[in-house]
């Protein structure tokens, strides 16, 4: 008797693509990264080995990375300006590692990087140490050199991603900077007791929401068939969904290789929009409840220029043709919680657009899962 094994498949467990696995490894993720740090209903890095002091008398933070653990980034800065008011400037390493940056001892450096070993992270991490700030890494990859580099690690429990297209990774990224921001807000004394957990209970509630945000699957993939005879494609949100669409516009290109871009809603208008004609998709996001009506008119605007709408909000049900041509729907929550489970639908959207066109999702071209060269 001959039992032929195939390995790889077996890694895949069931699924056709590592990418698609992951995508469906984060509530798994987010429960492992969040809950050892819950203590009391609060957040807390005791076992980390992370100083109150450190988060306690920080007067900024910088965020440096690359690529999608540099859009995690962004959405922290957005949560934190937005809930402690304390300045979050986000760098791409392999610009802030030739410059002579703006930090000082009394910035928190924050480095993101799933696999700890990307070169233009790691050189940005070592000019932060020069210039005396203190540094403090988010990573997923145990023992890397970023981690071992840094002066405190909140590492991510994401487990082993191997699509070269980062999704738990991403999504565990976020929580670590809520997780921190509310520490940061709890120490500094600009969050109550009652605050902070109230936070933690809503972070929380991400999993739960996005295991029923999956089972949006089957809606995702008709758009992705739409999607996929595109040549261009746009992502608009203000405020936190924009910050998520800059993730979504580079998941799409990475993999399906439709080229995309994300933009504030209000700017398109400064240029953009002349590139809506009839049948362009664009996936709106309209999840911040202070700007949603200034959405829907952005919305509507692309629309009567002919664009094929996708639109992801809240809303149970959105027939109004004159907005969108495709609804999907996410579960209701807080809009500071919504980037979480929005983001799986934008991870599905590019993973059925590049399935839906026969490439390789887990290796698309040209790319390498970690850029540890120049
Ligand atoms: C994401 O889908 C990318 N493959 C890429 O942008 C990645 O996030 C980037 O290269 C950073 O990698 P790191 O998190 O391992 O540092």
């Amino acid at each position: 008797l001959k039992i032929t094994w195939d390995i790889t498949a077996a890694q895949k467990g069931g699924y056709p693509h590592f990418m698609l696995k992951e995508i469906y490894e984060q509530p798994d993720a987010l429960r492992n990264t969040i809950t050892p740090r819950i203590v009391n209903s609060l957040p807390d890095f005791t076992e980390d080995g992370i100083d109150d002091d450190v988060l306690r008398n920080l007067e900024n933070i910088t965020v440096v990375a690359c690529g999608t653990a540099m859009h995690a980034g962004i959405v922290g800065k957005a949560m934190i300006e937005k809930e402690l008011r304390i300045p979050v400037n986000v760098e791409i390493a392999s610009e802030f590692r030739y410059k002579e940056p703006l930090i000082n001892e009394k910035t928190l450096v924050i480095v993101t990087s799933q696999s700890g070993e990307t070169i233009d992270t790691l050189e940005a991490l070592r000019l932060a140490k020069r210039c005396g700030s203190k540094v403090l890494s988010i990573v997923n990859v145990k023992g890397s050199t970023i981690a071992r580099e840094s002066d405190y690690v909140l590492y991510t429990h994401a487990g082993p991603e191997i699509a070269v297209a980062s999704t738990k990774a991403y999504s565990v990224q976020m929580a670590a900077m809520y997780l921190i921001g509310c520490r940061i807000g709890y120490v500094k004394g600009i969050y109550s007791e009652d605050r902070a957990r109230e936070f933690i209970r809503q972070l929380l509630d991400v999993i739960p929401v996005i295991e029923e945000t999956l089972k949006q699957a089957d809606e995702v993939k008709t758009v992705a068939n739409y999607i996929k005879m595109a040549p261009d494609a746009f992502f608009i949100g203000r405020g936190l969904d924009y910050t998520l669409s800059l993730e979504g516009a580079l998941k799409l290109k990475e993999i399906s290789y439709v080229h995309a871009e994300a933009y504030a809603a209000g700017e398109l208008k400064h240029g953009t929009i002349a590139l809506i004609t009839d049948n362009v998709p664009v996936i709106a996001l309209a999840t911040q409840e202070s700007v949603y009506g200034k959405m829907i008119s952005n919305i509507r605007e692309v629309k009567a220029r002919g664009a094929y709408v996708i639109l992801v909000s809240m809303d149970e049900e959105y027939n109004d043709g004159d907005v969108c041509d495709k609804h999907i729907s996410i579960p209701k929550q807080d809009g500071l919680f919504t980037v979480f489970s929005a983001a799986v639908i934008l991870q599905l959207i590019a993973y059925y657009t590049s399935d839906a066109k026969g490439l390789d999702v887990d290796k698309p071209r040209n790319l390498a899962k970690s850029v540890t060269v120049e």
